[in-house]
């Protein structure tokens, strides 16, 4: 066990489908802590610098479209095991391929509009808060 911190995005169909109080409130009953939460704007050039990983992907330009789409708000959170843990709350990429129960199961329409982002080890969660946090903006350790 290791205290870590992993970033969340909640996409704008969270936002389109009012639903960031019932999944923050998840979060926090899930026993993380909230460092940092802001909501921001994307525009099509963040999303590709944010995804990078994914550029040369089939469905790279429907991703940026969509995560430009309307604003999201991103949240730094630590715990316990928060990467793993984080992505055991989230669910699997495809809301029908998600453990019943989990966010996605629950309130994702599709494998590419699927309400929450979350960070896929220690490191990229590491770069993924500094991308979007400056050091004030987030609860000091
Ligand atoms: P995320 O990075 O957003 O937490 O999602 P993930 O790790 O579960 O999945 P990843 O493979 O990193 O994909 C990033 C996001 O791209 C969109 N996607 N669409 N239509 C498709 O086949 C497809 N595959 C991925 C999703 O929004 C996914 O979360
Ligand atoms: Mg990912």
């Amino acid at each position: 066990m290791a205290l870590e911190r992993t970033l969340a995005i909640l996409k704008p169909d969270c936002l389109e489908k009012k639903l960031v109080g019932t999944v923050v409130a998840r979060i926090e009953a899930a026993g993380f802590t909230i460092c940092g939460m802001r909501m921001v704007a994307l525009t099509p050039r963040d999303v590709a610098a944010f995804y990078a990983a994914h550029r040369t992907r089939p469905f790279f330009s429907s991703l940026t479209g969509f995560m430009a789409r309307g604003p999201v708000v991103v949240l730094a959170l630590e715990k316990e095991d928060a990467v793993q843990d984080f992505r055991e709350l989230i669910g699997a990429t495809d809301p029908a391929q998600a453990a019943p129960g989990t966010v996605r199961r629950e309130y994702a329409s599709s494998k590419g509009e699927n309400v929450v982002h979350g960070s896929d080890s220690v490191a990229s969660g590491k770069a993924e808060i500094a991308f979007f946090f400056a050091a004030r903006d987030l609860l000091r350790t």
